[in-house]
């Protein structure tokens, strides 16, 4: 059935093989954070499947655009310009409508807007750094930004973070969000990154890695890159809150 009803047909299982596990001790957060007994699996309630169902009314009108949603009027942000366009999937390929998606990073310095974060990179005054949007009907989606920066880390002596993206998509309910990082293509960081090296199958990484796409550029003003975001099945997408359980 393709008419918006709920998916009630086959069951996709995931391939536990394909994710990461919990603890990895060489991502040092993962030690406290990963679970130390058997994970129990919880029946849905009506709280956790229905609503909210998030629509367009409720967007601002710069908010797909990291460029222009924080900058100062007639300015905006420093930085390499990039368009970031995909599709959400689900496990048979059909675009998923109707999906909030929310997306932070780091500035082109490599610093988040963030009381915690210290790395000697300026904050850019013409920048905030969080966006959001919805899919369209076929599941399309697009946003505006800078590229992030790399920045150091304090895992081992001297990590760094690729650049990145961090995003959620939301569902259909509260119950229904899933957090996942992009990278970019030819990025040397990437397979030097203790969080990516959690990842054992080389697939399941490059399909956490936009690709560069030049057809979309818009000439004279960003460079593009595509990311389609899969969220079921035995090739799903990889989510950082769904490595174990459901
Ligand atoms: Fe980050």
């Amino acid at each position: 059935m393709d008419n918006g009803t709920p998916e009630t047909g086959a069951f996709f299982e995931r391939d536990r093989a394909w994710h990461p596990k919990a603890f990895t001790p060489d991502y040092k957060s993962s030690v406290v954070r990963s679970p130390r007994r058997a994970l129990l699996s919880l029946e849905n309630s009506p709280g956790e499947i229905t609503g909210p169902v998030f629509g367009h009314d409720m967007l601002n009108e710069n908010d797909a655009d990291l460029i222009h949603n924080f900058a100062r009027p007639g300015e905006s942000a420093l930085g390499e310009r990039i368009i970031v366009h995909g599709r959400v999937l689900d496990e048979r390929g059909r675009g998923v409508s109707g999906a909030l998606l929310e997306f932070w990073q780091a500035n082109a310095g490599g610093r988040y807007r963030h009381k915690k974060d210290e790395y000697m990179a300026p904050l850019d005054p013409n920048f905030g750094g969080c966006g959001r949007t919805i899919t369209d009907e076929n599941g399309n989606y697009a946003l505006r930004t800078i590229r992030p920066g790399p920045y150091p880390w304090p895992n081992g002596i001297n990590d760094w973070r690729p650049a990145h993206i961090h995003f959620s998509i939301f569902g259909h309910g509260f119950a229904q969000r899933l957090i996942t990082q992009m990278y970019f293509e030819g990025d040397p960081l990437i397979p030097l990154c203790p969080i990516v090296q959690t990842i054992n199958d080389e697939a399941a990484v490059k399909q956490l890695v936009a690709l560069f796409d030049k057809a979309h550029a818009t000439p004279f003003d960003s460079l593009a890159y595509k990311f389609d975001i899969v969220l079921r099945g035995r090739r799903s997408t990889l989510f950082e809150n769904r490595m174990e359980g459901n």
